[in-house]
């Protein structure tokens, strides 16, 4: 560093620059950006050098961490693109399987094999979908809640996950805000961190789980990437277990990235935390000290809505068809065949169209189309919101179903579904298609 200084000095250059740590008189490091102009005489000879020193030490952290959620941001939107090819294919897989095992005799083995296909393709829509909520593009119901009460409503399920040499203690803030979180979503993500905590403390320890209001300041949000400053609802799940040291910390929410052994962890767990928690605009935060535990913080904007009621659960055993007639619109051909044929063996009668611009054409033609089913992302200039905007021009009273094999920004704002919109998610079971139909063609609107 100083032989560049003084080569600069006996050279024709007046401006000299260099970053380098520096011990601050406390023992800490500080990154310092070093700035140098040599002031010289008419024979170029160097007479002074005016000098000043920078504490770049904030704003060089400001940028890893920039760094870290561009990352992830990077590795979300190739994981949400091979996510959404592969709903394609496992809904043909897995449709196929389920008819398939339908057809067949019970004791045969050929059914056995089909019953295997739609397992395994099963697991692997799981696999998607854990996927799709990194990639912050699953389909969010977010309701007005009080987590408090959702958390009470877990108390059983999470005592159960836990071994006995676990202690739980639950401490719940009084006059705890509302927030609009999607309850299933939040559950799962608790059950994650619940599962982590309890790998961290294979001798048994103590879990606690929080919950309190939250106001996250300007200076707060400065500090970390993607934080808008404001009031949040926060709930906390706290180990003594063996804790992490910064680096797993820093990287614990990439997908795939465990310290599990082969078999024991997929490292898709705070990834799902993760997505979910940024789909739902709020903040996640890693407090973690090696041999003395983890304490993993999510926090949720407040809602000033009133609370929604809970939707009843909808029961999806049985499986029921009808013989309305369907305009199905989807341009993955092999997707298509297999959707119609499904809904032809529900007794539905079925129009095909593979672009929005034919699907017009159809419904110009034809009287008595009572629901469309449209793919979201299409080629042909009109994708799946724009046709069914069109078509309602000149057919106000037809319903609309939208299948999608991840959420787009056509008929999702915020990460929600815009309200009305009804969406059926790639990949589906039959039942689960059957249910869908049924319950848009019935609805009033
Ligand atoms: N409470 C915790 N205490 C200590 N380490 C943790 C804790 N939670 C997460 N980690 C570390 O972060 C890593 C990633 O966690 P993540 O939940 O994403 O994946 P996993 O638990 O390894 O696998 P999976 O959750 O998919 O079964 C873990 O392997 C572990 O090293
Ligand atoms: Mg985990």
């Amino acid at each position: 560093m100083l032989h560049q200084l003084r080569s600069v000095i006996a050279g024709a250059g007046n401006v000299w620059s260099h970053e380098y740590r520096f011990m601050r008189a406390d023992g800490s490091a500080a990154i310092v950006s070093d700035q140098a102009f040599i002031i010289r005489d008419e024979a170029g000879t160097a007479l002074r050098i005016l000098g000043s020193m920078r504490d770049m030490t904030e704003q060089r952290e400001l940028e890893q961490k920039l760094r870290e959620s561009q990352k992830l941001e990077a590795v979300g939107q190739l994981t949400g693109g091979v996510a959404h090819d592969f709903n394609n294919l496992l809904t043909v897989i897995l449709g196929n399987a389920e008819e398939l095992s339908e057809l067949l005799r019970e004791d045969s083995q050929l059914r056995q094999m089909a019953e295997m296909t739609a397992t395994a393709a099963a697991r692997g829509a799981e696999l998607t979908a854990h996927l799709l909520a990194f990639a912050r593009r699953q389909p969010l119901q977010p309701m007005v809640s009080d987590l408090n009460r959702l958390v009470q409503g877990m108390e059983g399920l999470f005592r159960r996950t836990l071994s006995e040499d676990i202690d739980i203690e639950f401490v719940r803030c009084a006059g705890l805000w509302q927030t609009e979180v999607d309850p299933g979503q939040l559950e799962v993500a608790l059950l994650n961190l619940m599962v982590n905590a309890r790998d961290a403390m294979p001798l048994g320890g103590k879990l606690t789980i929080e919950t309190a209001n939250a106001r996250l300041d300007e200076e707060y949000a400065a500090n970390h990437t993607e934080v808008i400053a404001g009031q949040y609802v926060m709930v906390s799940v706290t180990d003594t277990g063996n804790g992490m040291d910064p680096v797993t910390a820093s990287r614990a929410f990439e997908p795939f990235f465990t310290t599990k052994a082969a078999g024991k962890g997929s490292g898709l767990g705070l990834s799902m935390v993760f997505g979910f928690v940024k789909q739902s605009r709020g903040h996640i935060k890693i407090y973690s000290e090696i041999g003395e535990g983890t304490s993993i913080k999510l926090y949720f904007p407040r809602s000033h809505l009133a609370a929604s009621a809970i939707a009843p659960a909808q029961s999806e055993e049985a499986v029921f068809g009808g013989t309305e007639r369907i305009l199905l619109v989807e341009d993955d051909d092999l997707v298509r065949e297999h959707l119609a044929n499904q809904l032809t063996s529900l007794g539905y009668q079925v129009l095909q169209a593979g672009n929005g611009p034919e699907a017009i054409g159809i419904l110009w033609e034809t009287t008595g189309v009572d629901l469309l089913l449209t793919d979201i992302v299409m080629p042909g200039g009109m994708n799946g919101r724009e046709l069914a905007e069109r078509a309602r021009q000149f057919r106000p009273d037809l319903k609309v179903l939208f299948t999608s094999g991840y959420t787009e920004n056509a008929i999702v704002h915020h990460g929600r579904l815009d309200p009305g919109v009804e969406l059926l998610s790639k990949p589906y079971r039959r039942k689960e298609l059957a249910a869908k139909v049924r319950r848009v063609l019935d609805s009033d609107s």
